[in-house]
């Protein structure tokens, strides 16, 4: 294992370990998310936890079934104790890009439903400023290039100039787990994310974007020197009612 690798691993082992009994947990995506899983799945085998989990992927869920825990659908919960995800970049105040994933619906839903949500990452996602990993922005696929255009023009008025980039594999454009596409903004630094957020939604065709703003209450960070915790500047203590 390499060291990033070990970074996140330490992250997803000591969010493992919020856990209680008898809890509904939201499982992120992601290789992060995997040590999250991996290590939740050992602690619930050796203590016999009674766990339900919704997963925001289809690849989280086949990893977490496969180790034996409860997946349950999003609809059948009526909320989430506590989520635990990846993010591409931690900003100021615990502001998120998600989404290299592709998952960023599934996951903004699942993190939206969910009572304390908790980052998990290794030092390297920690920024000043959010922007240099291209934002994903998830479109409906009915035509759109034509959304495409109209999410570099929105973005223009903001200022930043960026050609959207469809995001493909082996010469085919990705697919969500939704049947959707993404495309990706390589904005540089976003100067005010909100505003951002705000304009990527409004447009017709966009179905979310990988901004996530006042939705992480905590992260752990793993970094050379072990596992630190950053709390949401706000919130006292961990968690929402
Ligand atoms: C999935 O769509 C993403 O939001 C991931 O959580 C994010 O890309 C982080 O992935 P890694 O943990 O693999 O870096």
């Amino acid at each position: 294992m390499n060291p990033i690798d070990r970074q996140k691993q330490a992250a997803g082992t000591a969010a493992a370990l919020e856990i209680r009994d008898g809890m509904t947990v939201g499982l992120g995506t992601g290789s992060t998310a995997a040590h999250f899983v991996a290590a939740l799945a050992q602690r619930a085998q050796a203590e016999g936890l009674d766990l339900r989990c919704v997963s925001t992927s289809k690849a989280t869920a086949e990893q977490a079934e496969g180790l034996g825990l409860t997946v349950v659908p999003l609809d059948d919960v009526d909320s989430i104790d506590i989520t635990v995800d990846g993010a591409d970049e931690i900003g100021p105040g615990l502001s998120l890009i998600k989404g290299g994933g592709a998952a960023l619906l599934r996951e903004k839903l699942v993190w939206e439903s969910s009572r304390r949500c908790i980052v998990i990452a290794d030092a390297a996602k920690v920024v000043a400023t959010l922007g240099a990993f291209p934002l994903p922005v998830e479109v409906v696929a009915f035509g759109h290039a034509a959304t495409a255009r109209r999410i570099r023009d929105a973005v223009l008025r903001l200022g930043l100039a960026v050609e959207p980039r469809l995001r493909t594999r082996d010469g085919f454009p990705v697919q969500t787990d939704s049947g959707q596409l993404i495309y990706d903004l390589a904005c540089g630094a976003l100067p005010d994310p909100s505003a951002l957020a705000g304009a990527l939604k409004s447009i017709t065709g966009v179905i979310d974007h990988g901004l996530f703003l006042g939705l992480a209450d905590e992260a752990l960070v793993g970094g050379i020197n072990g596992v630190a915790r950053l709390v949401r500047e706000g919130l006292s203590s961990p968690g929402r009612a």
